[in-house]
């Protein structure tokens, strides 16, 4: 299906997991930042995965916004939701708290495709906080590439 991929990102990591599903999907499928393009077209696409990253919790506010102005068209389409955060023990809240009843209900899958915590682009503030809260003293990775695959195979 020739699919959209949305996505916020901070640091990069929801980024390379909306291009690796563009590169999984093919058929015309396309990624589009949601900071820089927060009204992509969606009319010649046959379907649409918004992903995000988790941030204390929550996702990037542009994209709360879009889901919330957008819900009505993204319920008419196959649509899949995917988060990005390093924090697994809270992974199940975190999917259940920053999506709408609706979105969730139809939304297949809603799936946590894990994270990472590169350092060295951090904000001061945020390595900080990485230090200090998880702490973290060196670079992680932890995307859940067999489910990112699983994912897009439903698009293909
Ligand atoms: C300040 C800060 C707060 C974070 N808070 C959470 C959190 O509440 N839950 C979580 O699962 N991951 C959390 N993370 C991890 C990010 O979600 C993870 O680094 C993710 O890969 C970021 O993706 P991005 O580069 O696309 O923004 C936090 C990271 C930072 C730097």
């Amino acid at each position: 299906m020739k699919t959209a991929v949305l996505y916020t990102t901070t640091y990069g990591t929801t980024q390379r997991c909306a291009e690796a599903l563009v590169a999984a999907i093919g058929q015309g499928s396309q990624s589009f930042d949601l900071k820089r393009y927060p009204e992509p077209n969606l009319q010649e696409f046959d379907a649409v995965i918004v992903g995000a990253s988790v941030y204390v919790g929550k996702i990037q506010p542009a994209a709360e916004a879009y889901l919330k102005s957008h819900e009505d068209e993204l319920l008419r389409k196959p649509l899949a939701l995917f988060l990005c955060g390093m924090q697994e023990k809270e992974m199940s809240n975190q999917l259940q708290n920053n999506f709408s009843e609706s979105l969730k209900k139809h939304a297949k899958p809603l799936v946590w495709l894990g994270g990472a915590y590169p350092l060295k682009k951090m904000s001061f503030m945020h390595k900080l906080m990485v230090k200090t809260i998880a702490k973290v003293t060196d670079e992680q990775e932890a995307i859940r590439w067999p489910e990112l695959e699983q994912l897009a195979n439903i698009f293909q």
